[in-house]
């Protein structure tokens, strides 16, 4: 696992790391679902590999996510404790990508919160098979952390993004080093 970038932002330590999102030891990992949360391909698909049919079980109790929104089960076989499962837009199936994807990041912080989690480890959400430019949104789920940080002050330790290539972290390192520049929060 390589660590690229680290800062502070309110006492929370918000990184970047290469690798593979399922062997993340944390509180939660936040999951690139989709709308009927039935397992998928990327990494919802590795994501259910590596927890378990029980994990199918839950979903199939709550039902569906609207896009934006996130739904929490446990981790199963993970060494993650729980998985928050975050629907963001398909890039161009939508009119306002930006603000969904927004949304999806924040609705899991706050789940995250309410759960009493401490680390947490996002996917980049619909950067894969929804067709989100990496650059766009790596600046809209960076700035949903900072912003959700500065408003709420959440008892998180870390919140960190698990990128699953160099090119994808060689993104959002750029992303980040750039907010580092710009906010005064960061
Ligand atoms: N760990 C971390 N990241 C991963 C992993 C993994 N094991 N596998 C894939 N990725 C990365 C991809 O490289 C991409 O950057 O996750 C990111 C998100 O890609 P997708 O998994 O394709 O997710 P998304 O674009 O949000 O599309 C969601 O795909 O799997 C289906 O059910 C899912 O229908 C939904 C759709």
């Amino acid at each position: 696992m390589t660590t690229i970038t680290k800062v502070q932002s309110g006492g929370i330590t918000v990184d970047l790391v290469q690798g593979d999102i399922t062997k993340q030891k944390v509180d939660a990992i936040v999951n690139a679902a989709n709308s009927g949360l039935v397992g998928g391909g990327g990494v919802d698909g590795a994501i259910h590999r590596a927890a378990g049919a029980d994990l199918q079980r839950e979903l199939n109790n709550i039902g569906r996510c609207p896009t934006g929104e996130a739904r929490i089960t446990k981790g199963y076989n993970l060494p993650a404790k729980h998985i928050i499962h975050a629907v963001g837009p398909v890039y161009r199936g939508v009119d306002n990508p930006a603000e969904l994807l927004r949304s999806a990041h924040l609705y899991s912080l706050k789940l995250a919160q309410e759960n009493d989690l401490k680390t947490i480890a996002f996917a980049a959400i619909s950067t894969g098979i929804y067709g989100y430019p990496v650059d766009e949104a790596s600046d809209v789920a960076l700035n949903a952390v900072f912003d959700y940080i500065q408003t709420h002050q959440p008892d998180f330790e870390l919140v960190r993004f698990v990128l699953f290539s160099s090119s994808i972290l060689a993104v959002f390192s750029r992303t980040l080093g750039q907010l580092a520049q710009t906010r005064d929060d960061v």
